[in-house]
């Protein structure tokens, strides 16, 4: 069977699914394909922390309205060291910004139901997806869809599959340069029903690792704690978990740890990775097909929805106008953000973590306890952290 549409997108994550829906708004015909159900897309548990700038553009693309309903707007967040909290006024400190806490798989439910209300189409469970002759004009996607291989014929490609999606990997090598860089230790994450025990989230640092107090709404808590790369969950039964977070989050006598009916365990590996350029002729990665950061700095999923603004923007000037310029210059821009908010997670990640290895030493827990020190009691250094984290603008 022969298709065709103007854009052929794969993966059905936040980058795939907002180019579509962008797309879409612009007049510029799109089908995404989906390895996955759409069942598990809506219920797959992953980031929860939404930039200023996200937020803004779910309400200005017409599909916040369940974001404004359900999601926390946070005004600051804490760290945590020697015993004590320190606050950063993410608003004062950037003139009013803000962060939303709203789940990724939420954002994706309200992105695939206003898809299909617009009479999109997202092929869910598309099997053996392969991309063919994108070096040329027109560009192929193939997939199995029940018995019937089906060939879809674009204009363009846009790798939005993550960072284990075919795309990336189909590109010849020798054409990318790939930037990489893997940490000694990875997160062990709870989503637990427990009402959170802060408004703000809590970033600590801790002799005996880091701890993240997150959260998804007033009756459930999402925690993080650092452990082993290879760390099996099957070691930590439930009361261990708690008992490490609260020795961790705790700062001084007093503080308690809400605790509740684990509904989700989960390890997240860290690393930082950028392949340049993001583009190969007819085909543009997006997202975690492109880079990926270490969660820190909860940048992921916002930096998936910045490149895809990039990319809608210059395939809108490309239809609308013929004009190939933002096309050409698609990977340029969309690496100067990337290697910024790389930086702001590298070193988040540096500052929060104990390193655990042979190149760890005591000099190396001075200097993080003076960063935090000086993060925390330098007014300059704050609105650094509180720029990064609320979102730089776009160009
Ligand atoms: P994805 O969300 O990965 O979407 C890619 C889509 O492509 C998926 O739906 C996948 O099923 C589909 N796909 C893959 N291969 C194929 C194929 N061959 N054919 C068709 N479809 C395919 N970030 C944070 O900021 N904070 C966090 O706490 C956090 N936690 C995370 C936990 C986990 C377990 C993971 C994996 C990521 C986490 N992230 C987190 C990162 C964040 O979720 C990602 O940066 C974000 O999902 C990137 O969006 P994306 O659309 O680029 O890719
Ligand atoms: C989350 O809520 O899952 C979360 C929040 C902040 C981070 C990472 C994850 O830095």
């Amino acid at each position: 069977m022969n298709r065709r549409t103007q854009v052929g997108i794969v993966g059905a994550g936040p980058a795939g699914l907002m180019l579509s829906h962008l797309l879409h708004l612009a007049g510029v015909d799109s089908v995404v394909l989906e390895a996955r159900s759409r069942k598990y897309v809506e219920e797959r548990v992953r980031a929860g922390l939404l930039e200023q700038g996200t937020v803004n553009l779910l309400n200005e693309t017409g599909v916040g309205e369940r974001m404004k309903r359900l999601g926390l707007v946070h005004h600051g967040i804490e760290l945590r060291f020697g015993g004590r909290g320190h606050r950063i006024d993410l608003s004062g400190l950037t003139g009013g910004s803000t962060v939303t806490i709203y789940a990724q798989h939420e954002v994706i439910k309200d992105l695939i139901a206003a898809r299909l209300a617009a009479g999109g189409e997202i092929v869910f469970e598309a099997g053996d997806v392969s991309i063919h002759d994108f070096d040329g004009p027109t560009p192929k996607i193939r997939y199995r869809m029940d018995r019937s291989v089906v060939e879809l014929s674009c204009d363009f490609i846009a790798g939005c599959d993550g960072f284990r999606g075919i795309c990336r990997p189909t590109i010849p090598a020798g054409a990318l340069t790939t930037y990489d860089r893997i940490y000694p230790f990875a997160w062990l994450g709870i989503l637990a029903e427990a009402r959170p025990s802060s408004d703000e989230l809590i970033y600590a640092y801790h002799e005996r690792g880091f701890a993240l107090h997150s959260m998804r709404s007033p009756e459930i808590t999402r925690l993080y704690l650092q452990c082993a790369p290879d760390e099996d969950p099957g070691k930590w039964p439930d009361e261990k978990i708690w008992d490490e977070l609260q020795l961790r989050l705790a700062a001084g006598a007093g503080w308690k740890l809400n605790r509740g009916v684990v509904l989700q365990k989960g390890i997240t590996e860290m690393r930082s990775f950028v392949v340049e350029p993001m583009q190969s002729g007819t085909l543009f990665l997006a997202g975690d097909a492109a880079h990926i950061v270490p969660p820190t700095g909860a940048k992921g999923l916002n930096l998936a929805v910045a490149d895809v603004r990039v990319l809608a923007r210059a395939l809108t000037d490309y239809y609308a106008n013929g004009n190939r310029e933002l096309l050409t210059k698609y990977s340029e821009i969309c690496l100067r953000r990337v290697w910024k908010v790389q930086r702001f997670s590298w070193w988040m990640t540096s500052m929060l973590h104990r390193f655990g290895n042979e190149n760890e030493n005591a000099f190396d827990q001075r200097r993080q306890l003076a960063e935090l020190d000086y993060v925390t009691s330098s007014r300059a250094a704050a609105q650094t952290l509180a720029e990064n984290y609320v979102g730089l603008p776009m160009e």
